[in-house]
């Protein structure tokens, strides 16, 4: 036992010291004793917390924040004084001076003085500085200083010393415990946080009936308009905001108008700082509810001008004393196409909304008020058309609602004076499924495509439909971080580090960092290959029959499960709600929605092979079922039904794009005595086929030869078909295959009336070439059938060093090259946990320019086939992503043993604000496949390939010479030499 103590002591150690240097580089406050002399705060003093009276009202309130924050962490709550140059307060224990630079008093007297330097943040966008400073004040011994460019620059600095005493932006909306500290020290340091990398940054609460509002409707006073989203609703939502470095919200508008349901939401907005917007079909800071029934007349511009003028221009009127984000153009009512407009007309819209705004907040340069036009769906076609969109206005591009950008800036596009941005989805109703349940986001996915947008300029506004907020919280964040300082995303194992930091943030155990990261990617890899929603889809997402598809999938997601619950287990009580509403609940409420369905498909299965255990499938998915509500009621029940009932948002039985009106039991079978002809209480069935013998004629396996991918299984089923008892013997009529299981005693019903055979071979005494080998399996009762095995013992040649062919197939992982070229400063990067199957590779850097075959880095695979085939197939696993620069739609080339390059675009042309053709089976599956035909002569094999633009990313390259099966994810991967 000794050496297994010691090494597990070594390991805490070690995790301990390395936390405590990551975060002694960026952070100010230290709480061990023995770094610094100035004690800020402990169990019986929380500082005082001066800020300007004249100074900005949002730092005033973000302030009483950071004063409360104190007391979440100390037990004493700081002490908030607002403070004029007449009158200062005597010297408490321990200060915080905040204010904004050339709003306070109190900062600029520091700065005038020489005690605070902050020249490196005056001026910029939402900077700040929080700096140690000695006698900063006539008879005060010294103070914590932040100094922010601005209003939300010096929020973001006081919310920063929230984050670093241990509050963590998520303490309400995900119930993540303050951590309790004893005593918090200032270090002699001064931190300097520059503008954020997107100067608007933020979350569109969207789609949110039935969860988000039947939430809110008891527990906040409704509005006059008998709305829940109320005045103390978006103050919480406003503070969750800034707390996350945010700026900028699109309000809620099923049936809600943010400015009219409570008066208060316009200016309380303007208090805390947070800039308002509205959504991309309802331009003017006025909801679409609004233009239903505020409106007089038709929502069509054509038919209804004036009146429309005059409407936009009581929008700019309401919203002008506030910090607002004018969403600009127009689209039809209710969120559709509108009939009526044309690019002329559009053209004409924006300049009747830039005179108003003009004239109504009275700016000489109409640049000076922030605007966007959202080119979502139709309307960029208005704009590749041809339309004049005035330099003053950002240009909002979007994704494809699930994630893949359809656009990003031109390079022509760059040097516009309102720039660009992105409007991105967490959350969507819509085709080909809405998807509003649970998280379904593959952090890197996210991260691959908004790294992306920002390097080809799109950094003016990024926001993000969260649809109702709350099991979104990790993709949010991880979002806003990224937009708030994008120098902590340049490389593609970012994502694995944020999750880390994120982990330790909110769990406080440095020790689970690494588990959470992998729970988060692995879920990552498993939802990307196709979403809750689409798994009523028929034919079913899994194949059953091959690659053991099916049966992987399900033990994928019981080790993900597995995984997620020790750390669970290992957690203190007060972090595993938080722990379990973002990371334990997705998990398991996706394993069990998504084994329902396997199971399903399995009861379907086994019934054609007539299986007694049918019947205890088909209990399974009941049981499935019932514990999926039984799972949303127990996130229901957290902290006293803090929650309630905030996931009764139908998912399982979609049989169209939108929603059931319940979740419904998928139809299952039973097996009945009756109707089924079964010869015999005894059945066997091999894999791949869903036959039974005796009855069925005799079964042949599939292949076996001796490159067979490491993981994959061969074996045959035995049965019972009916109820009883058998005993059954398997005898191989060579010796050198043997079976597991090779004999036994079945009973129905019951748990043992099934068992699995698994067959060995031993390569070093199998014939050479293909040989046929008789697997008898003998009941006792006298039945008898025998499954053929072909044995097939091939061998490679030679110094073959590579990936071998097995059952027609040759398969490797995208990151499994033999080499990879760098070229005139370009090269390949793999990026971690990419796509549905291990990683994905792409060019790097992205802004490099459009390629050539021999131009671009090669990547190089090796592979070896037995078979020769004159129409071989090259199949190229790809992600999703879409020809996001239509002038250079994606592309790579490939080429055989030196032979002449193929270039392959995979993803077709098609006009802007549609989607490509074969988009569905892009996006259903998570990934483009695409497939071009070879002649292949038998022997080993070089295969070049060239990505020729960055926005291309493969995951897994398949060879097919004949054996490529129907499967989702395809085959596994290959045997190795
Ligand atoms: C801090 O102030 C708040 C608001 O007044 C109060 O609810 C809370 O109990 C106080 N906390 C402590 C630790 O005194
Ligand atoms: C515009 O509003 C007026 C009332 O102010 C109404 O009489 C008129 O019908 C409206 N115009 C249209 C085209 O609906
Ligand atoms: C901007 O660049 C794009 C892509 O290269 C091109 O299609 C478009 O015509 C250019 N626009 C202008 C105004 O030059």
């Amino acid at each position: 036992m000794a050496p297994i103590s010691t090494r597990l002591v070594a390991v805490a150690v070690l995790s301990l010291w390395s936390c405590l240097t990551a975060s002694a580089q960026s952070d100010t406050l230290v709480f061990k004793s023995g770094l610094s002399d100035y004690k800020l705060a402990s169990h019986n003093n929380a500082p005082d917390i001066w800020v300007d009276s004249a100074d900005f009202k949002g730092i005033r309130r973000a302030a009483g924040d950071l004063a409360l924050d104190f007391g979440r962490v100390v037990g004493i709550n700081g002490t908030v004084r607002l403070v004029d140059d007449s009158d200062i307060p005597s010297s408490p224990p321990s200060l915080i001076i905040a204010g904004a630079i050339g709003k306070s008093a109190l900062i600029d007297d520091l700065v005038s003085a020489g005690k605070l330097k902050v020249s490196d943040i005056e001026g910029k966008w939402e900077a700040y500085t929080t700096a140690f400073v000695k006698s900063p004040l006539k008879g005060v011994p010294w103070a914590l200083v932040v100094a922010g460019s601005d209003q939300r620059g010096t929020i973001f600095g006081l919310y920063d010393i929230s984050e670093q005493i241990g509050v963590s932006p998520w303490y309400w909306w995900a119930d993540v415990p303050p951590k309790r500290k004893i005593n918090i020290w200032v270090q002699e340091k001064r931190k300097i946080q520059g503008s954020p990398s997107v100067k608007y940054r933020g979350f569109f609460i969207n789609d949110e009936a039935p969860a988000l509002t039947s939430w809110a409707e008891p527990r906040f006073k409704r509005t006059a308009n008998g709305r829940p989203f109320t005045a103390e609703f978006y103050k919480l939502i406003f503070e969750l905001c800034l707390r996350l470095r945010a700026n900028y919200i699109w309000p809620a508008m099923w049936g809600s108008m943010f400015y009219v349901d409570s008066p208060e939401n316009g200016p309380n907005a303007d208090d805390y700082g947070v800039v308002i917007g509205t959504s991309h079909h309802e331009p003017m800071a006025r909801a679409e509810t609004e233009q239903q029934q505020k409106l007089e007349g038709p929502w069509d511009w054509i038919g209804n001008k004036k009146n429309i003028t005059e409407f936009f221009r009581e929008g700019a009127e309401r919203a002008k004393d506030y910090d607002t984000l004018y969403t600009m153009g127009m689209r039809g009512a209710g969120d559709v196409e509108s009939p009526t407009l044309t690019f002329e007309s559009l053209e004409e819209i924006l300049k009747v909304q830039q005179t108003i705004l003009k004239d109504v907040m009275n700016v000489s340069d109409i640049g000076d008020v922030p605007q966007t036009w959202v080119l979502y769906k139709e309307v960029g076609r208005y704009y590749q058309a041809g339309m004049e969109v005035p330099d003053t206005v950002t240009l909002l591009w979007t994704d494809d609602n699930a994630g893949n950008l359809l656009r990003t800036p031109f390079i022509n596009e760059t040097d516009r004076e309102a720039g660009a941005g992105v409007y991105y989805h967490f959350d969507y109703v819509g085709a080909p499924r809405s998807y509003k349940w649970i998280n379904t986001i593959q952090l890197v996915k996210t991260w691959e495509q908004m790294h992306l947008a920002y390097e080809k300029g799109a950094r003016e506004i990024w926001i993000a439909n969260v649809g109702d907020l709350k099991p979104l919280e990790i993709p949010m964040t991880h979002f806003l971080d990224m937009a708030y300082d994008m120098s902590k995303h340049t490389t593609p194992d970012s994502t694995t580090e944020w999750i880390k930091r994120w982990a330790i943030r909110e769990f406080g155990k440095p020790s689970i960092a690494e588990k959470t990261a992998q729970i988060l990617n692995t879920y990552g890899k498993l939802i990307v290959r196709r979403k809750y929603e689409l798994l009523s889809r028929q034919p079913f997402a899994y194949s059953v029959a091959n690659y053991d598809e099916a049966e992987r999938v399900i033990e994928e997601w019981s080790d993900l499960l597995d995984l997620a619950q020790g750390v669970y287990n290992g957690l203190p009580q007060e972090t595993r709600t938080p722990f379990f509403e973002m990371v334990l609940h997705p998990v398991l409420a996706g394993k069990t929605v998504v084994e329902l369905y396997i199971k399903t498909a399995l009861n379907s299965w086994y019934y054609s092979q007539r299986r007694t255990s049918t019947d205890r499938l088909a209990k399974d998915v009941n049981d499935l079922f019932a514990q999926d509500a039984e799972i949303t009621e127990r996130y229901h029940s957290l902290e006293d039904g803090k929650w309630d009932p905030i996931l009764n948002q139908t998912h399982i039985g979609y049989t169209f794009w939108n929603e059931p009106p319940a979740n419904t039991m998928p139809n299952v079978s039973y097996h009945t005595t009756k109707n089924v002809p079964r010869s015999g209480i005894m059945g066997v069935s091999v894999q791949g086929s869903s036959k039974s013998s005796p009855g069925d004629p005799a079964p042949t396996l599939l292949p076996v030869d001796p490159y067979m991918p490491p993981s994959e299984r061969r074996y045959l089923d035995i049965f019972t078909r009916d109820n009883g008892t058998f005993s059954y013997k398997i005898t191989a009529n060579t010796s050198y295959v043997t079976v597991s299981n090779s004999k036994g005693t079945l009973t129905a019903p019951g748990e043992k009336s099934d068992i699995r055979s698994r067959i060995s071979v031993d390569w070093s005494r199998a014939p050479k070439g293909l040989s046929w080998v008789g697997l008898k399996v003998a009941a006792a009762n006298g039945q008898a059938t025998t499954a053929v095995l072909p044995v097939n013992k091939t061998s490679v040649p030679g110094k073959f060093h590579g990936y071998v062919e097995s059952g027609g197939v040759v398969s490797i992982e995208a990151e499994h090259y033999a080499d990879a070229e760098k070229k005139s400063g370009l090269s390949y990067t793999t990026v971690p946990h990419y796509g549905r199957t291990l990683s994905g590779v792409k060019l790097w850097p992205v802004t490099a320019d459009s390629q050539t075959p021999s131009s671009a880095p090669k990547l190089t695979y090796s592979f070896h086939t037995f078979n020769s085939c004159n129409s071989a197939r090259v199949m190229v696993f790809l992600g999703a992503t879409l020809n996001h620069d239509p002038s250079r739609p994606l592309k790579y080339a490939f080429s055989i043993d030196g032979g002449d390059a193929v270039t392959v675009q995979p993803v077709p042309n098609t006009p802007m604000g549609s989607v490509p053709d074969g988009w569905e089976d892009a996006v259903i599956p998570g990934g483009w496949t695409s497939i071009s035909t070879v002649k292949l002569s038998s022997g080993s094999h070089k295969l070049s390939l060239w990505l020729l633009e960055p926005g291309v990313i493969v995951q897994k390259l398949v060879i097919d010479v004949g054996g490529f099966k129907e499967s989702s994810l395809g085959p596994l991967e290959s045997y190795k030499i």
